[in-house]
């Protein structure tokens, strides 16, 4: 779903300087978050060899995303200040979903995650030689991929040897979202029916003050 978004939007991609900051800080606010999960899986583990492995990981995604935030900022230096820079979605996914069902769900992720640079980078690629071509954010993306498909394959084969399922962290995924997309309607809701309700009533506070006068 996610890739078909990226596809259908790839019109409006590599227009501006701006544009393409904006995006790539995107990339480093999802690598931070990735971080913070890896950090925690660490912590957690017990196991010195698994420790290891989410420990790695989680410096490969704070690399990423210091490397995002640099191009980003190199695009576009008017960023330099702007709060996404230190944002991240840090949820405790390891504590919540159990080691089985996060490493599935951390697979998933990855998949996603590199088949969406993977997209990037072809656009960049047909790009080379015009006005938009971007090599720097193109040998960004081959260098993240490298470490992506690291992640993605030993996340596989952990998920498979613990019994994760990909359905149930699929669903868990798509619930959350839900969650997450229900909380923006209902505040949207919530914001259009509080002015309708004020410039409903203004005409009558209007009335009631010149009754007062
Ligand atoms: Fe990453
Ligand atoms: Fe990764």
């Amino acid at each position: 779903m996610r890739l078909l978004v990226a596809r259908l939007l790839r019109p409006f991609r590599w227009r501006s300087s701006h544009g393409t900051a904006r995006m790539l800080l995107d990339f480093a606010r999802a690598e931070r978050s990735s971080y913070f999960d890896m950090m925690e899986a660490a912590n957690v583990t017990a196991e010195p060899a698994r420790k290891a492995q989410y420990l790695a990981h989680a410096v490969d995604e704070a690399r990423h995303a210091k490397m995002f935030t640099l191009r980003a900022l190199e695009l576009d230096p008017s960023l330099a200040a702007d709060p996404s820079l230190y944002q991240s979605d840090f949820e405790h996914l390891f504590t919540r979903l159990g080691e089985a069902k996060f490493l599935a769900f951390v697979h998933l992720g990855e998949k996603r995650g590199r088949a969406q640079m993977k997209l990037f980078r072809e656009e960049l690629h047909a790009l080379e030689g015009t006005a938009r071509a971007d090599t720097r954010t193109k040998a960004l993306l081959d260098a993240v991929m490298v470490d992506e498909e690291r992640h993605e394959s030993y996340s596989l084969e952990l998920a498979k040897r613990f019994g994760g399922s990909f359905g149930a962290a699929r669903f868990w995924e798509f619930r959350r979202n839900w969650l997450r997309a229900g909380g923006v309607v209902t505040g949207a809701v919530y914001a259009v029916s509080m002015s309708v309700l004020y410039l409903l009533l203004f005409p009558l506070a209007l009335i009631e003050k010149s009754r007062a006068r």
